[in-house]
């Protein structure tokens, strides 16, 4: 369901990523580990068009994005929901009006116009308060984004990315910002979500106790490379010294690595 066929990316004289080949079906839970500046944002970017590759394509749904028609571009990111380490909410909005916004872009004409004054269906407000709920969040919906906690915030934030849709929901670092016990309730809400309704989740994250916990699947990226796609079992010590410590890079070239690295 998502494909990424040599990806390559450079920022500057930065090469960000060295050629990424990737592929998750459908329903899977996925998770992407790797140092800091490896190039996992860059990565989920490009699915979304918030990056463009330099060269190879990126397939959704068997459908290769097209990076240069605005429309197709702005379907495609219909069906991907995002959520962030920040949450990315409207602060001074209340929770409820949060998730109508995961709606803004699948409104059109005169039903777009009312949406941006904040106006929406009753059908769509009912499906809000669904989502509200199903995330956990029954009460307090009309309080100010602001005024949530972390987790909460974060509740809001997945309810927003589900009112799309979406058929693949990404996920940059959920966590980051939260307590363990916060950060094992939203994992445990990703998984539920993605058991229930099938929905493919990849989940970009640091911490590998939480990976050991929840994933099947874990794909791990280094200095612009994949040098790990297999199960918790399969990522020994040495695996997870070589991917997250950097004093290797002077012996060999990444690739040559990478490919020593390469189990599942
Ligand atoms: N828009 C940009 N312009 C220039 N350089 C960028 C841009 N976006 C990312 N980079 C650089 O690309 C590299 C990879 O960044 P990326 O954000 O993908 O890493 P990451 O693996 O997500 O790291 P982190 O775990 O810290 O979030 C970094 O060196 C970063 O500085
Ligand atoms: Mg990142």
């Amino acid at each position: 369901m998502l494909k990424f066929n040599n990806i390559h990316k450079k920022f500057g004289e930065k090469e960000v990523l060295k050629g990424i080949n990737l592929e998750i079906k459908e329903g899977e839970f996925v998770a992407i580990i790797g140092a800091s500046g490896c190039g996992k944002t860059t990565l989920i970017r490009t699915v979304n068009g918030f990056v463009i590759p330099d060269a190879g394509e990126v397939y959704l749904d068997n459908e290769k994005i097209n990076y240069s028609d605005s429309n197709k571009l702005r379907k495609m990111r219909k069906k991907v929901g995002m959520v962030y380490q920040l949450f990315n909410l409207v602060e001074r909005t209340n929770s409820l009006q949060n998730v109508l916004n995961g709606t803004l872009g699948s409104c059109e004409g005169f039903e777009n116009l009312l949406s941006i004054l904040g106006i929406f269906k009753k059908e769509k407000i009912k499906k809000a308060l669904e989502y509200l709920d199903y995330v956990g969040l029954k009460d307090s919906i009309y309080d100010r984004a602001d005024k949530r906690s972390g987790g909460q915030k974060q509740r809001v934030a997945i309810a927003r990315a589900l009112m799309q849709h979406p058929s693949l929901l990404l996920a940059d670092e959920p966590i980051a910002n939260l307590d363990p016990t916060t950060s094992h309730k939203i994992l445990s809400l990703l998984k539920k979500i993605n058991e229930e309704t099938k929905l493919t989740t990849v989940v970009v994250i640091h911490h590998i106790d939480f990976v050991k916990s929840y994933f099947k699947r874990i794909v791990a990226m280094k200095n612009g490379v994949i040098v790990y796609d297999g199960n918790y079992d399969g990522l020994t010590e040495e695996k997870l010294h070589f991917i997250y410590s950097e004093h290797l890079d002077e012996i060999y070239s990444d690739k040559i690595r990478a490919e020593q690295c390469i189990t599942a």
